[in-house]
């Protein structure tokens, strides 16, 4: 089990994988309790305006088709938002807010903080579990 980690106030954050582990646009699916979280490493601006790589965290589980299929969408823009088109039904959702923008939905998103070369999700620690697995597009799986 990986222990929580005091990042900031209010919020504990949970260590899911290696910064240079990720692959730019390419998404990793992470197992954090009971949820399957989609991460996503964008080398463009990100939303903050840094103009540094931005790491992102949404469902991994597509509302439209009802499959975990999320990290194996499609990265891109519409307008400033970035983007990943699901890989079923294309639908596109920000990034960074989970909206919809094609239609009526939404994927839940997670806060991710990049601490020491380490990517942590933000949860609720009462209701999340640990992330229990990592699933890269390559690498198989790291369990821990
Ligand atoms: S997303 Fe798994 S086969 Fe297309």
């Amino acid at each position: 089990m990986i222990p929580f980690t005091r990042l900031s106030a209010g919020l504990a954050f949970v260590r899911a994988c290696r910064v240079d582990q990720l692959i730019a646009e390419r998404g990793v699916a992470v197992l954090l309790g009971d949820r399957q979280v989609a991460v996503f490493l964008v080398p463009e601006t990100g939303p903050d305006g840094s103009g540094r790589p931005h790491v992102y965290a949404v469902d991994h589980h597509d509302p439209f088709s009802g499959a975990n299929v999320i990290a194996r969408g499609i990265v891109g823009s519409r307008g400033e938002a970035t983007t990943v088109a699901s890989p079923v039904y294309k639908q596109v959702f920000d990034l960074a807010t989970g909206e919809c923008l094609t239609e009526e939905g939404r994927l839940d998103t997670w806060p991710v903080r990049v601490r020491d070369g380490e990517v942590f999700l933000g949860v609720d620690p009462v209701r999340a579990g640990p992330v229990t697995s990592v699933t890269f597009p390559r690498a198989g799986v790291l369990a821990g």
